[in-house]
């Protein structure tokens, strides 16, 4: 009976041994990130890298590229992409974010850089507590960034100027229709169109207002220019939705031709009415790129190579022509 006693007491010990050493190492495994058996033969691959873009709109279709180049650099580098910023534009949520991502220490943060005084203290402080900062679309140069990727935005705004020269010979009433007055890109490209058209006195520009970025707003102010302007010659929209707002209301108001439009971004709304001859030209930037380049760009930096603190993405003039002999990919991209 002793003997049994002792045998069972003997072999629970064993197993109980066997057991907690079996947990042990596994929970070692996953803590030094190894993959357990049963995830590695499901294919999981746990993500190298866990980083937060933060857009300025959720659901603009524009920022849905970036989103999605950077999505496709995140599969190739195996990291782990959170797509997260206000619904609608708003600055003060757009810092909340960021302040998120600091507080749950995330491998990195791609911001937009718009508004430059409101978001150059919070990338600063991510810096100051060790989370890398690559600015993205616009930038914030006077902050502690490590890198930008996207358009040089006040040579896109030269571009939409001599766009508006082309088209009209020299000589026009101008509109611009731009994103927001908040220090960035859209204030960039204001400063660029004003430069490259200011050599041509023919030109004068009557009025610049803001759409906060949406179409519903352009149509807003470009009904409120119409009325104030009855001999308007052109519009310029400085952001991805602001040229299909001003061409409603041409469409409603005047006829195809009698007004002209230079757009920004190469959304298909645009792109059909480039080619139905409502909009003359548009600047085409590369948002899938901006993103598919930000997380690279992340990468090597967490890697500790070397990077070039500004990465300009590609922009150029678009117009009906053009889309003739090069048709645009589903990510607004030229085929090639
Ligand atoms: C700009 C973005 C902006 C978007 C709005 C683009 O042209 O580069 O900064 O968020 O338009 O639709």
């Amino acid at each position: 009976m002793n003997h049994q006693l002792r045998f069972l007491f003997l072999t629970a010990l064993a197993v109980s041994c066997l057991v907690f050493l079996t947990l042990s190492v596994w929970f070692l495994l996953k803590a030094l990130h190894y993959d357990t058996p049963a995830a590695a033969a499901s294919g999981f691959k746990r993500p190298a890298y866990h980083f937060v873009l933060v857009p300025e709109e959720m659901d603009n279709p524009y920022w849905r590229l970036i989103e999605k180049g950077a999505k496709d650099a995140a599969k190739k580098y195996n990291a782990a992409v959170e797509y997260s910023g206000p619904v609608q534009r708003d600055m003060a949520e757009h810092v909340n974010v960021i302040e998120a991502a600091i507080a749950s220490r995330v491998d990195g943060i791609i911001t937009q850089g718009i508004n430059r005084p409101v978001i150059t203290p919070i990338i600063n402080q991510a810096i100051q507590k060790g989370i890398p900062v690559v600015t993205v679309d616009t930038d914030a140069p006077g902050s502690r960034r490590l890198a930008y990727v996207g358009t040089d935005n006040y040579e896109a705004g030269r571009l939409a100027g001599e766009a508006l020269v082309r088209v009209t010979g020299g000589k026009a009433k101008v509109a611009i229709i731009t994103g927001s007055l908040e220090p960035g890109n859209q204030t960039d490209r204001v400063a660029g169109f004003k430069d490259a058209v200011k050599s041509y006195p023919g030109i004068q520009i009557v009025d610049v207002e803001p759409s906060n970025i949406t179409k519903i707003q352009a149509a807003e102010k470009a009904y409120d220019v119409l009325i104030k302007h009855p001999d308007i010659d052109a519009f310029v929209g400085t952001s991805a939705l602001d040229g299909m707002g001003i061409t409603a209301v041409i469409q409603s108001y005047k006829k195809k031709g009698d007004i002209h439009v230079i757009a920004f971004d190469t959304l298909p709304e645009t792109l059909e009415l480039i080619q139905k001859g409502w909009i003359d030209a548009t600047i085409a930037q590369d948002p899938y790129q901006m993103g598919y380049k930000s997380v690279e760009t992340m990468v090597d930096i967490l890697n500790g190579k070397r990077i070039h603190k500004i990465i300009h993405t590609p922009c150029r003039i678009l117009t009906a022509k053009d889309l003739q002999s090069t048709p645009m990919d589903e990510n607004g991209r030229r085929m090639p």
